[in-house]
């Protein structure tokens, strides 16, 4: 909603708002959208402070103690960016990696909820060794670093530090290999629950943030292109679009865990010579 508005330097200073660190300004205009952003991002702070902590204490993992002190890091280092994109007037490259580590953050977040759930806790997982080249675990790393790229693209058109093209010309490298991840998960491994839905899932947010991306460029693009300020279309059509596109990156993650626990690589053992077994020759 900030940067749809336009709304990004309505609150000129940080850390302070209008001089103040607690004080809430009149919420008029872009400050609306700006300072309210800022509150939002405080409070996602401090539930960070605090699963952060808890994880510590109670959690038997290391590496989900770890991955606590990871979300924390992560969204301090978020917080800052925002600050730094207000001091320097909103420079591309610094509003994109705001945007990029936003869903990074975002991705963790789901990452912890799912590991910490009742069915990943309790599961007994099935597990089937995927013998094809790539693999599945390959494709659905494939599919979540070519959803980075898109958004990294996207960001930076969003943020006039590029134009459109590369973007709408990257969709569709990545509707192709997450096409392809989808359809080899569904065909190959139906019968894995915890593997087709969200298989299943990410196909559907596919299709949607195509049609979205389609209804953001028409809004944004063609028809906003001379609009002397946000007007409402283009301000839900891009909302939508970026929120789908985090969506359907965690999803991909989640795909991805998910096919690493139960569809592992299998690596095909090669043995030196002299330990073969010459029975076998
Ligand atoms: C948990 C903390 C935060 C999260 C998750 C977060 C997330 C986001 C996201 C997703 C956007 C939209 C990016 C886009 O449209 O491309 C954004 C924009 C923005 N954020 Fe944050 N944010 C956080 C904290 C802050 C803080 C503390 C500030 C302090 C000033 C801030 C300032 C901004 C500004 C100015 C923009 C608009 C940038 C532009 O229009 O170029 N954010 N933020
Ligand atoms: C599956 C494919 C796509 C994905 C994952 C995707 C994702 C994204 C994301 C995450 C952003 C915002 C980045 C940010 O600042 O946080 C964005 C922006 C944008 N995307 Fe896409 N996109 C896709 C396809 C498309 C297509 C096909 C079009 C147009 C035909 C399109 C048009 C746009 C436009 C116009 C923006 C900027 C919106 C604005 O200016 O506010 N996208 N996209």
């Amino acid at each position: 909603m900030v940067t749809s508005n336009d709304a990004g330097l309505s609150v000129p200073d940080w850390p302070t708002s209008f001089g103040s660190l607690y004080k809430i300004p009149k919420l008029v205009g872009g400050v609306k959208f700006e300072h309210t952003h800022r509150m939002i991002g405080q409070g996602a702070g401090l539930l960070t402070i605090i699963l952060a902590w808890w994880t510590w204490v109670v959690e038997k993992r290391r590496w989900m103690r770890i991955l606590g002190l990871a979300a924390l890091g992560t969204v301090i280092a978020q917080g800052v960016l925002g600050g730094l994109t207000v001091l320097f007037f909103l420079p591309p490259p610094v509003s994109s990696a705001h945007a990029a580590l936003a869903q990074t953050f975002f991705c963790i977040a789901v990452a912890m909820a799912l590991f910490t759930g009742r069915r990943w806790v309790e599961e007994q997982p099935r597990v089937e060794f995927d013998q094809r080249r790539p693999s599945l675990f390959t494709l659905t790393l494939l599919s979540i670093f070519v959803l980075y790229v898109q958004l990294i693209l996207g960001a930076m058109f969003r943020h006039h530090g590029l134009s459109w093209w590369p973007h709408v010309v990257h969709a569709v490298l990545v509707s192709f290999v997450l096409a392809w991840t989808a359809v080899r998960a569904l065909t190959v491994y139906p019968q894995i629950e915890a593997v087709r839905r969200p298989a299943v899932l990410m196909l559907s947010l596919v299709i949607a943030q195509l049609c979205l991306g389609f209804t953001a460029f028409l809004t944004r693009i063609s028809w906003g292109r001379d609009a002397v300020q946000p007007e409402l279309p283009m301000v839900l059509a891009t909302v939508a679009h970026v929120a789908v596109g985090a969506l359907l990156l965690a999803t991909t993650v989640i795909l991805a865990i998910q096919v690493w626990r139960h569809v592992p690589v299998a690596f095909e053992e090669t043995l030196p010579e002299a330990q073969r077994d010459p029975s076998a020759a």
